[in-house]
């Protein structure tokens, strides 16, 4: 079973060939790694994949859409209900506590406001940032923001999570511990994670890699792909 299919996509940006004939598959439950070096694509190639961007061509198969030929509208809502995203920082609303940061994706889809804080809080238990629950951006570390910004990612129980970077603002030892657990906590719901990283020891938790090279995949991993 396949959850996402992209073929041959092909995007320009400016003038910049962004993205040249990238085909990447996801099953449910894989964690891919997209690398390579900076400018190379890789944001580029994650934004199509999970419908922000439309390429100039090619398609992008999700469940049984292709976003690439569906309204803003719809790819909107398939964001909301059936993926999560995680940013390299500054994405959490600071006005607001943790918890109801992570409230948020519950909230706009219509959960009632004492469930959302119910399972918000379940959630930052079990990424252990529970004791920072009410506090906000500024009174937690960097690490404890990342991984209640995973909670976010992953309270709707969406079927993949896109994480741009998302330790490239840490040191090495609070990026390991949100690694483990954003892949921890993502693999025990069944949710496949797509991890765009400069860093191979982060790649090194994904099952398979993809490196990206001028807006192409490097030939050595065409191969691997399924
Ligand atoms: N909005 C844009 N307008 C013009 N060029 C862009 C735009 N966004 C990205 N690019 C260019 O596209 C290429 C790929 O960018 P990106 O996907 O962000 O790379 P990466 O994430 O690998 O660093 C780069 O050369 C970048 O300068
Ligand atoms: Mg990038």
């Amino acid at each position: 079973m396949t959850l996402l299919q992209a073929r041959d996509l092909s995007l320009r940006l400016g003038t910049t060939q962004a993205l040249q004939d990238v085909s990447v598959d996801l099953s449910p439950g894989d964690v891919v790694s997209i690398m390579g070096p900076s400018g190379s694509g890789k944001s580029t190639l994650l934004h199509c994949l999970a419908g922000v961007l439309v390429p100039d061509s090619g398609s992008v198969l999700f469940e049984s859409t292709d976003l690439t030929r569906s309204s803003d509208a719809e790819r909107s809502r398939i964001r909301l209900q059936r993926m999560g995203f995680v940013f390299q920082f500054g994405d959490l609303i600071p006005e607001l506590t943790m918890v109801e940061n992570v409230m948020l994706p519950l909230q706009l889809l219509g959960t009632k406001r004492s469930e959302a804080r119910d399972r918000a809080r379940t959630m930052l238990d079990e990424l252990e940032v529970g004791d920072v629950a009410d506090g906000t951006v500024g009174v937690v570390s960097g690490g404890q923001a990342q991984r209640t910004a995973v909670a976010r990612a992953l309270v709707h129980e969406p079927a993949v999570i896109f994480a741009d970077e998302p330790t490239g603002a840490l040191d090495s030892a609070a990026g390991e511990l949100v690694m483990d657990s954003l892949v921890t906590a993502a693999q025990s719901r069944g949710a496949a994670v797509v991890l765009v990283t400069h860093d191979a020891r982060v790649a090194s938790y994904a099952h398979r890699n993809v490196t990206m090279r001028d807006g192409r995949v490097r030939a050595a991993d065409l191969t691997s792909m399924r």
